[in-house]
C-alpha cells in the first residue's frame, strides 16, 4: 500500500520551467539577449537521440536558441574538439553540452575538458567540480541539482539530516553528496561495494539511489518516513520491442515505508531537462555580467 508522498516530477519541472520562461523573457526584454544552447551528439543511440531531442525542444519552449550538432559516430576525436573549440568563443552559444556516452574511440574527459568552463552547462568540468566541492560552486550538474530541488520542495531544512548516497559517479553521487553537504546534511557516500549497504540506508532520512541496478533497494532498506529520491534508468526489454524503465528503488515495497518517493519515470529524469534550462540561463547572465535578472535557485511554490 502506498503511504509516501509521490514526488510528481513532470509539475515540479514545469514549475521550474515556467520561472525559467519568465526569465528568459525579462532577459529579452531589459537586455535583447537570447540564450544559446549548443547540443552535440556523437552516433546513433536512440536513448541519446531521445535526451538530446528534448533538450532542444525544451529549450525551444522556453524561447532560448538551441543548436544541435549532430555527428556520425565515427567522428573523429580531433573533429569533436575541433567543433568544441569553435562553440567555446561563439558569443551565441551560452552553453555547451556533448551527451554522453561518446564512441569508445573518443576520450570523455578530454570532451570535457576543452568544453570551457564558464560554458560547461552539463557541470562536469574538473574545475565545475572543485568549485562545488569548495563550495564555490558556478554551474553544477542538473541531475544533482534536480534532486536537490525536490528534496528541498519536500523537506523545509536539511539542517543536520542524515543523508546516504547510493553510487559515487562523477555525474550524480559525488556533486549530489556536495550539494547535500552544502545544506549542512550529514553526508554518507555509499556504492555497490559497501558492507551492509541495506543497515546503512536504514539510518536515511534522505535516501538518493543513483547505483544503476534495477529495484536493488527494498522497502525494508528505508527509514519509516524518509524522502527517498530515485536516479536509476535501468531499461529492461519488454513486449513490443520497447524498454520499459525501472529505478534503483522497488517503488512498491520502499513507497509504503518512505514519507515522500520520486517514481520511475516521472520523476528526477524531468528535472534533469528543466535544470539544464537553468544552467544555460545562468550562463547567459554570467557571460554577460548581467545582475538584474532573477536566476531560479530552487523551485518556486505551488500556486
Ligand atoms: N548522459 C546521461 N546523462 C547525461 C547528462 O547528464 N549529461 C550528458 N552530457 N550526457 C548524459
Amino acid at each position: 500500500m502506498t503511504t509516501a508522498t509521490i514526488i510528481d516530477g513532470k509539475e515540479a519541472s514545469a514549475r521550474l520551467k515556467d520561472c525559467v520562461a519568465k526569465a528568459v523573457a525579462d532577459l529579452k526584454a531589459k537586455h535583447g539577449l537570447v540564450p544559446g544552447l549548443a547540443t552535440v551528439l556523437v552516433g546513433e543511440d536512440p536513448a541519446s537521440q531521445v535526451y538530446v531531442a528534448s533538450k532542444q525542444k525544451t529549450a525551444h519552449a522556453l524561447g532560448m536558441n538551441s543548436i544541435q550538432h549532430n555527428l556520425p559516430a565515427a567522428t573523429s576525436e580531433a573533429d569533436l574538439l575541433n567543433l568544441l573549440r569553435s562553440l567555446n568563443p561563439d558569443p551565441a552559444i551560452n552553453g555547451i553540452l556533448v551527451q554522453l556516452p561518446v564512441p569508445k574511440h573518443i576520450d570523455t574527459i578530454k570532451v570535457i575538458t576543452t568544453t570551457a568552463v564558464a560554458k560547461d552547462v552539463d557541470g562536469l568540468h574538473p574545475e565545475s567540480a572543485g568549485r562545488l566541492m569548495s563550495g564555490r560552486a558556478a554551474l553544477v550538474s542538473c541531475t544533482p541539482m534536480g534532486c536537490l530541488m525536490l528534496i528541498k520542495d519536500v523537506l523545509a531544512d536539511l539542517t543536520g539530516l542524515h543523508a546516504v548516497v547510493v553510487g559515487r559517479s562523477n555525474l550524480v553521487g559525488k556533486p549530489v553528496a556536495h550539494l547535500l553537504l552544502n545544506e549542512n546534511c550529514t553526508v554518507t557516500i555509499a556504492h555497490s561495494r559497501t558492507r551492509d549497504l541495506a543497515a546503512i540506508c536504514r539510518t536515511a532520512d534522505i535516501l538518493v539511489a543513483a547505483v544503476g541496478r534495477k529495484e536493488m533497494i527494498r522497502g525494508d532498506w528505508i527509514k519509516p518516513g524518509a524522502t527517498v529520491i530515485d536516479v536509476g534508468i535501468n531499461r529492461v526489454p519488454a513486449a513490443g520491442g520497447k524498454n520499459k524503465l525501472y529505478g534503483d528503488v522497488n517503488f512498491a515495497e520502499a513507497s509504503a515505508v518512505a514519507g515522500a518517493i520520486t517514481p520511475v519515470p516521472g520523476g528526477v529524469g524531468l528535472m534533469t531537462v528543466a535544470c539544464l534550462m537553468v544552467n544555460t540561463l545562468k550562463a547567459c547572465v554570467t557571460q554577460n555580467g548581467i545582475t538584474d535578472v532573477a536566476l531560479p535557485m530552487r523551485l518556486p511554490p505551488r500556486v
